[in-house]
C-alpha cells in the first residue's frame, strides 16, 4: 500500500477532520459523531473492530466501553501495550435501534461497510502497520472478503496484495457474551494466543 506523504500523525488528523463530515452512507444521521481511529500513528500493530458502540459514540473514541475492557485485558496478557497500537473500526458511525431508553447495537449492512472502507484503507496506508488484527467478522470480511470464516481462519496470518499481514480473530463482544458460559475459557485463551501472534510483529519487524 502506497504511503501518503507527510507526517503520519498530521496526516491522520487531516483524515479525522475529513471523516467527521462523511455522509457516504446514512449512518451519520442517528450517530452522535464519527468515531475515527486513535493510538500510535506509527504503530506496528493495528486493531480493527466492527463499529463504535454506545460509549464510543458518546465519547468519540474506539473501544472504550465493555468490549474495550475485554480487549485491554487480552492485550495486556499478550504483552501488547495498547499505547503502542492504533485502534479503529471498519465502520465509523454507531448503528443502533431504540429499545426503551437503550440504544441497541445493529450490525452494519454490507453497503455501509463498503462505504466506510475508504477510511480504513487510508488509515492503513498512513500508519503502515506490520500487522492488522481483524476483530470479528465485519472487520475480517471488509479486508479479507466475504468468504472469510472466523471460526475456521482465526489465528492465521492472511496475505492480500497491497496490505500488511492480516490476522483474523474473535470480536471482544463475543467473549463478553460467553461470560460465565461453556467455552469462555477456551475462547479467551484463543483470543490471547491470536494477539500473541500479532505481538511477534512488535519484535520481529523492528526495522520498518
Ligand atoms: N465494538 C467495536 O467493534 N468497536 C468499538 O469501538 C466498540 C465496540
Amino acid at each position: 500500500m502506497k504511503k501518503p506523504p507527510g507526517n503520519p500523525a498530521a496526516r491522520l488528523e487531516h483524515l479525522r477532520e475529513e471523516a467527521a463530515g462523511c455522509r457516504d452512507c446514512p449512518l451519520w444521521e442517528n450517530a452522535t459523531q464519527t468515531v475515527f481511529g486513535d493510538g500510535d500513528a506509527r504503530a506496528k500493530v493495528m486493531l480493527v473492530g466492527e463499529q463504535p458502540g454506545d460509549q464510543e459514540d458518546r465519547t468519540g473514541h474506539p473501544f472504550v466501553g465493555p468490549a474495550g475492557r475485554i480487549l485491554d485485558q487480552a492485550l495486556a496478557e499478550a504483552g501488547i501495550p495498547r499505547a503502542h497500537t492504533y485502534v479503529t473500526n471498519a465502520v465509523k458511525h454507531f448503528k443502533w435501534e431504540p429499545r426503551g431508553k437503550r440504544r441497541l447495537h445493529k450490525t452494519p449492512a454490507q453497503r455501509e461497510v463498503d462505504a466506510c472502507r475508504q477510511w480504513l484503507e487510508r488509515e492503513i496506508a498512513t500508519v503502515q502497520p506490520a500487522v492488522v488484527v481483524c476483530l470479528g467478522a465485519t472487520a475480517a470480511k471488509s479486508l479479507l472478503g466475504p468468504r472469510l470464516r472466523i471460526s475456521q481462519e482465526r489465528g492465521t496470518v492472511q496475505r492480500r496484495e497491497g496490505f500488511p499481514d492480516l490476522v483474523p480473530t474473535f470480536h471482544p463482544s463475543y467473549l463478553l457474551r460467553l461470560k460465565g458460559r461453556a467455552g469462555e475459557e477456551e475462547a479467551h485463551a484463543q483470543f490471547v494466543s491470536d494477539l500473541e501472534l500479532a505481538a511477534r510483529y512488535l519484535k520481529d519487524k523492528s526495522d520498518r
